[in-house]
């Protein structure tokens, strides 16, 4: 039994054994790091540009103003995707989990997190309903001021739909009895007769 346990032993360690010295070789091996020197190239730099004319996986090609929210610097006014209910929905969705809770529910800015920070505070996005849609994908793109880029949260499609929904609640918090459809101003106008003394 004794022997047993050592030959198990002996077979242990030689196997960290060869193990670590297989790690240690590719650790080795000869590489050019950043910023080193290298003679095969004419510039002597290791570091090499990407070929000329590739993109970075992480920039979007094609139409800017769905990519970057502007054209030749300027806002796109509308939201530059086909809207249906299904994007508006997921507008929704998203706008719930990860602008919610700064901007409020309804984008009034009144929410738990802005009475309650000590920074500048989340501002209303309905008051801001003349902004160009652009100005909103950016802000979410890049960020705006202390507020952080929710790109890593939120994907292009997805950031456009979230616009979509602030629109909309822009829209719903601003928009006069007359343009309501008619069910709706009768219930209204039903609600307020009945709230009457
Ligand atoms: C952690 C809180 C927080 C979250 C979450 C958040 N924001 Fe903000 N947002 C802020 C604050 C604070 C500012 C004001 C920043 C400043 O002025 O420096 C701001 C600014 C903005 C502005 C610019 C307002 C202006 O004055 O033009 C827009 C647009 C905006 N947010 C949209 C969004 C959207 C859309 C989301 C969700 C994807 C979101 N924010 C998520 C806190 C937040």
């Amino acid at each position: 039994m004794r022997r047993l346990l050592l030959g198990l032993a002996a077979l242990a360690v030689t196997g960290c054994e060869i193990d670590s010295r297989i790690l240690q070789r590719m650790e080795v091996q000869p590489k050019y790091k950043a910023y080193q020197e290298n003679d095969f190239f004419a510039d002597h730099r290791a570091m090499r540009e990407p070929p000329f004319g590739t993109i970075p996986r992480e920039r979007p090609a094609g139409n800017p103003g769905v990519t970057a929210g502007a054209v030749d610097g300027v806002l796109v006014s509308q939201v530059p995707i086909q809207l249906t209910p299904e994007v508006l929905a997921r507008g929704k969705h998203k706008y719930d989990i990860v602008c919610s809770q700064c901007h409020g529910v309804l984008g009034d800015g009144n929410s738990i997190v802005a009475e309650n920070m000590a920074l500048r505070l989340p501002p209303s996005l309905v008051a801001l309903k003349d902004k160009p849609a652009g100005h909103f994908y950016q802000a979410i793109t890049y960020g705006y001021g202390v507020m952080p880029s929710f790109a890593g949260e939120i994907r292009l499609e997805d950031r456009w739909a979230v616009v979509a929904y602030v629109r909309a609640l822009q829209r719903s918090q601003n928009v006069p009895l007359a343009e309501a459809p008619a069910q709706v101003q009768e219930q209204l106008r039903r609600q307020t007769e009945e709230g009457r003394p």
